[in-house]
């Protein structure tokens, strides 16, 4: 019923050749699915490999071994050995990343900063900006900010320019690392009524959550990384 990704052992270890070629076996054989209006939770303590789960998936990591295929333009596409354009065009119209931290290009105004997704996709400008500014708006970023490169801003600013960034366009795949980190209890509140919209217009969510609350507010199943159990909430 309606999966829209599907991983299937896909491992990973870095070695470490500045230091003695220390191995380090971080994922091995992870195999789970999401579906279409499901939030998919990554737990498990810190370094278990969560995040390195998210950049896999997004195409920052290389995958070795496994398959990671995505329901892309109505057929699955697999992106283990995919080439760049493929995994640009899964980019710019499937699979969306919210990272823990904003990568900040200098000069950009946040306004365009979080417009992009959309005029990648060919939405019109007028458009766009109307989503932009109310999407600033719910997250309480002031509107003398807007027109400002956001590289000066707090670490909570940057983060809430960043999940505007991320939910501007209804994404069929969203990858969250803990989008509600370093936020307060009201701005917390945007975040996950973002996520559960998302979820009611039919996204396939894979996120990662310190906050206890938060997680279990969201989490449609559990994906246990130290035992690699799925557990059902
Ligand atoms: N590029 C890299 N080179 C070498 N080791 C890496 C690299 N990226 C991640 N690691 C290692 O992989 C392990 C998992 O890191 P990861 O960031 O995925 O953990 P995490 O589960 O997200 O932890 P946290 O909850 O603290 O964010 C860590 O031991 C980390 O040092
Ligand atoms: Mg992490």
């Amino acid at each position: 019923m309606d999966t829209i990704i599907k991983v299937a052992g896909i491992s990973k270890k870095f070695v470490l050749h500045q230091q003695h070629d220390v191995t380090l076996n971080v994922l091995s054989e992870i195999s789970f699915e999401v579906r279409k209006g499901e939030c998919l939770v990554l737990a498990g303590r810190s370094g278990a490999g969560k995040s390195t789960l998210l950049r896999m998936l997004y195409g920052n990591y290389l995958t070795e071994t496994g398959s990671i295929q995505m329901r892309h333009d109505n057929r699955w596409l697999e992106l283990v050995g995919a080439n760049p354009r493929q995994i640009m065009a899964v980019r710019r119209h499937t699979l969306g990343y919210v990272s823990q931290f904003l990568r900040v290009i200098p000069r950009v105004p946040t306004i365009e900063v979080v417009m992009e997704p959309a005029l990648l996709r060919g939405i019109p400008a007028a458009h766009a900006r109307r989503r932009a500014e109310t999407l600033l708006a719910r997250l309480n970023i002031s509107e003398r900010l807007w027109s400002l490169a956001p590289g000066t801003f707090s670490g909570g600013e940057q983060q809430r320019v960043n999940i505007a960034r991320g939910f501007m366009v209804n994404w069929p795949a969203l990858l969250l690392d803990e989008p509600t980190a370093s936020l307060d209890d009201t701005n917390r509140r945007v975040v996950l009524e973002l996520i559960e919209e998302a979820k009611a217009e039919g996204s396939a969510l894979i996120g990662i959550f310190h906050d206890e609350k938060a997680r279990t507010k969201v989490a449609s199943r559990l994906l246990d990384m130290e035992s690699e159990e799925i557990n059902h909430v």
